[in-house]
């Protein structure tokens, strides 16, 4: 991951350097990718190469399927290992070959693959990019949220990732001053809190979008549950937009570097809250 000097703010151009520095690297999906292909290449190559070698002590060598997966799943495991990818990625890496030689056992009719192909692609969207899956927080989490915004007068508040929309339809219910919003990035979610929003009659609004794309001087508080790989960009975005007196508070996700004004125990068993108040 790249470092960021957080203890002061960059100016935008260092900061459009970092974002593009960011994005230039390979993504661990796509890596993930070059790995599954390099090992099939690998396993082609091994097997053709052994074949000869047998063929030239007069054997003829039949491998089975399991013998062909195997294969595979140790190598792009052990190329997962030398890439030096998150260990659960070689768990992935590992069950992959097994889980599409298994499924091809089942035979299921191809549009069933296309159906999850689409619904998967809307709800995860350009997770393989931002690395920011959908994870949906819990009520123990908004309720403490609401005891940060203040009862008495107008606060405009934002989940930025707001995947289903229930922490924005919460506030926006709790608190009758406060004007709760959500922006997310992907489609699926996006709907359904947009219909959800429609049949619970809430005040709150939801946009699709991408929240690097707000300005975050509109926003008394901006709430995130994103990934560690988002803080540090997030942070940058903050100390430059936020207004003085606001606060950003995150779920689980602490800030390098960056003492936290508070940090909230939620009363489940919910991840940490971090506050910082700008
Ligand atoms: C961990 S989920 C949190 C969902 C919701 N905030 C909650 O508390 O239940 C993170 C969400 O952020 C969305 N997301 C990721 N990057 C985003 C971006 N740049 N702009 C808007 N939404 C984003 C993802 O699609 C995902 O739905």
């Amino acid at each position: 991951m790249q470092h960021l000097h957080l203890s002061q703010p960059i100016n935008a151009s260092d900061w459009q350097a970092q974002s593009t520095a960011q994005s230039a690297k390979i993504k661990p999906a796509s890596l993930a990718l070059l790995l599954q292909m390099s090992a099939a290449c690998s396993v082609f190559l091994l097997v053709w190469l052994v074949r000869e070698i047998a063929q030239l002590w007069g054997f003829n060598l039949t491998l089975s399927v399991f013998a062909w997966v195997l294969m595979h799943s140790v190598l792009s495991t052990l190329y997962a290992y030398i890439a030096k990818q998150a260990h659960w990625w070689r768990w992935i890496h590992f069950g992959f070959a097994f889980a599409v030689w298994g499924m091809m056992q089942i035979q299921l009719p191809s549009e069933i693959y296309l159906a999850c192909f689409i619904v998967t692609t809307g709800i995860f969207w350009t997770t393989f990019r931002s690395q920011v899956p959908f994870f949906p927080s819990r009520p123990a989490v908004w309720q403490e949220i609401e005891q940060l915004i203040p009862q008495h007068r107008p606060t405009r508040v934002i989940d930025i990732g707001s995947g289903l929309g229930d922490m924005a339809m919460y506030i926006a219910n709790q608190r009758p001053l406060c004007q709760a919003e959500g922006i997310e990035i992907a489609p699926l979610p996006w709907v359904v809190s947009q219909v959800r929003g429609f049949f619970k009659q809430s005040r709150a609004r939801f946009k699709l979008g991408d929240y690097y794309d707000l300005n975050f001087a509109d926003y008394d508080i901006i709430f995130a549950y994103l990934s560690p790989v988002a803080m540090p960009l997030l942070w940058n975005k903050a100390m430059q937009e936020m207004k003085p007196g606001s606060l950003l508070v995150s779920l689980e996700f602490e800030i390098e570097q960056m003492q936290p004004t508070n940090i909230i125990t939620p009363k489940d068993q919910s991840p940490n809250l971090y506050v910082w108040r700008m």
